[in-house]
């Protein structure tokens, strides 16, 4: 059966990449979280999804341009003023804090195709190491060589690739890249380019699915995992399916 990922956390009704939209994904029961990484100037792994923090949070600026503990004075909760208080740029570790005890799958997307941030995966990896989560994560990007840097690190992890283009022969590829799964823009998936990801053997986990008719649509096809903002109506959906 597919499976239901909260895009940055229950992004649809709280502040996308926050605590609070992380606990929120876990209390409506998803099977997993979608998060995005990034490095602070000191050297922190951070949840942020764009490499400034101007669209998510009240400052402006690069990531990389901030230590974390003055990033944690800006609010990612500001579009939402008076309704969720103060929700600073979490860590992976605080998420990770949530997470340690719980049946929980997290999708972690290395947001290396901007800035590279060289170090990133070893530090990643020693945070899952540390929290023992090797068996409850799955690491992707649109950078597959940070995604093969990783491997070589932690070759037992899950890994996909993230893409956002229509590839010819996907599953071949991401066979030939040596990892298990697939991370495509759920439009491009037609019947013929589940087929061939099929035939590898490859998972298809596909982002980001919000509206009724795509969920729907994705589950027909045998979609692995369903990333979207709105957890709880892929919930309702998929009990019809079951
Ligand atoms: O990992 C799936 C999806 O999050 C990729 O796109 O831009 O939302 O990080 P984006
Ligand atoms: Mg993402």
């Amino acid at each position: 059966m597919t499976k239901n990922f909260a895009h940055r956390g229950f992004s649809g009704k709280y502040p996308e990449n926050t605590m609070l939209a992380f606990r929120k994904a876990v209390e409506e029961g998803v099977d997993g979280v979608e998060l995005d990484v990034q490095l602070t100037k000191d050297g922190e792994v951070v949840i942020i999804h764009d490499e400034t923090i101007d669209r998510t949070t009240d400052g402006k600026g690069l990531v990389v341009s901030y230590t974390y503990d003055e990033l944690r004075k800006f609010d990612a909760s500001f579009k939402f003023r008076g309704q969720c208080g103060f929700n600073p740029i979490p860590t992976l570790r605080e998420y990770f804090e949530l997470v340690k005890d719980k049946n929980i799958v997290t999708n972690i997307e290395l947001k290396t195709g901007l800035n590279e941030y060289f170090g990133i995966e070893e530090k990643v990896w020693k945070l899952i190491e540390e929290y023992k989560l090797e068996d409850r994560v799955l690491i992707s990007s649109f950078n597959h060589y940070s995604v093969l840097r990783m491997k070589n690190i932690a070759p037992n992890l899950k890994y996909g690739l993230l893409t956002e283009t229509w590839i010819i022969n996907a599953g071949k590829y991401t066979e030939d890249v040596g990892v298990k799964c697939y991370h495509p823009h759920f439009l491009s998936m037609t019947a013929e380019n589940v087929k061939e990801l099929k035939e590898h053997n490859i998972e298809i986990n596909v982002y980001t699915v919000n509206e009724e008719k795509d969920i729907r649509d994705m589950i027909e096809k045998g979609i692995d995992i369903v990333i979207g903002n709105y957890p709880d109506l892929t919930k309702k959906i998929l009990e019809e399916y079951k």
